[in-house]
């Protein structure tokens, strides 16, 4: 295999789709993993990342990235952002740094000013009409109305493994929180030398679970990539009994995929020998069941 990606509901697949012909042409995992993230942060059609994304509890979209280069295990995420439109770009920037890898709230917004990002409100019109619709009614809310974060863990022909991560975290949150996203090791963890996780569902219990550096730790143990997702979805279940949903897909060094889920999850894959596929991620038994799936038999982004 040459280059491989997994990545979080059925959204992600636009962003796969443009991710996959840079990688066809040599284009790095940082690279394709950013581009993949991006396009989806600028559709104002997926209320979950970026522009359109739904408002915390005062009507604001404030925004989560995180992402991680599995070759020198440096990463860079922003939490609580708003105003920019890329926040997974910001999030990249800072991984060039020595220090400050990871800023939140207004610090964040001013390095992001200082270093020419753009502005953007990311508050579209259904976003917000959909806050004044629900905003007495937030005991009534699920943790995926709204669906949620979008990550890509991309291996390119080099055989470096990334993983980016956005999200506006869930609706109505309160004003100030930070889920999981941003937490290199809960939302997201990558190394080359073994592979790399992303993680969506209620940041609070995935951060509980360390979920994403918990599965990356296991295929180092020379397990595959199912039987790490399942070994770790096995684990936070029985640890976190009141565990709420939580999905993550799994990657390892040689473009193999793993997903486990608590809850019905559409996740993405896509390789130069497999194409971009769309697979549902059922939890059945105690267990992550996954199939194949068409469009049409998919509600969920
Ligand atoms: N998983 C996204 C969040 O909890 O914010």
């Amino acid at each position: 295999m040459k280059w491989a990606m997994v990545s979080t509901w059925k959204m992600s697949r636009d962003g796969q789709l443009k991710a996959a012909e840079l990688l066809e042409k040599g284009a790095s995992a940082d690279e394709a993993a950013i581009i993949a993230a991006e396009v989806i942060e600028s559709n104002p059609a997926y209320t979950s990342v970026g522009y359109g994304g739904l408002p915390d509890n005062r009507g604001r979209v404030t925004l989560d990235a995180g992402f991680m280069n599995g070759d020198t295990l440096k990463f860079g995420a922003v939490g609580c952002v708003e105003g920019f439109k890329s926040p997974i770009r910001i999030a990249r920037k800072l991984a060039e740094n020595e220090f400050n890898n990871f800023l939140v709230g207004r610090g964040a917004e001013e390095y992001a000013l200082k270093n020419g990002f753009e502005q953007w409100n990311n508050l579209t019109e259904e976003s917000y009409a959909r806050y004044l619709k629900e905003k007495d009614n937030t005991g009534k809310l699920k943790s995926y109305d709204g669906h949620d974060t979008v990550c890509y863990v991309v291996r390119d022909v080099n055989g470096t493994v990334c993983t980016a991560v956005t999200t506006s975290g869930l609706f109505m949150k309160e004003h100030g929180r930070i889920g999981d996203s941003p937490l290199a090791g809960c939302g997201y963890y990558a190394d080359s030398q073994f592979g790399g996780a992303g993680c969506t569902g209620v940041g609070e219990d995935i951060i509980r679970g360390t979920v994403a550096y918990k599965a990356v730790s296991k295929l180092s143990d020379g397990k595959s990539a199912q039987q790490a997702a399942d070994e770790t979805l096995a684990e936070i279940m029985t640890r976190i009994p009141d565990c709420r949903s939580v999905s993550f897909v799994l990657l390892d060094k040689d473009g193999n995929f793993g997903v486990g889920t608590n809850c019905d999850f559409p996740f993405v894959y896509g390789s130069d020998e497999d194409g971009i596929r769309l697979y549902l991620a059922e939890y059945r038994d105690g267990k992550t069941a996954i199939r194949l799936i068409e469009d049409d038999e998919c509600e969920l982004d």
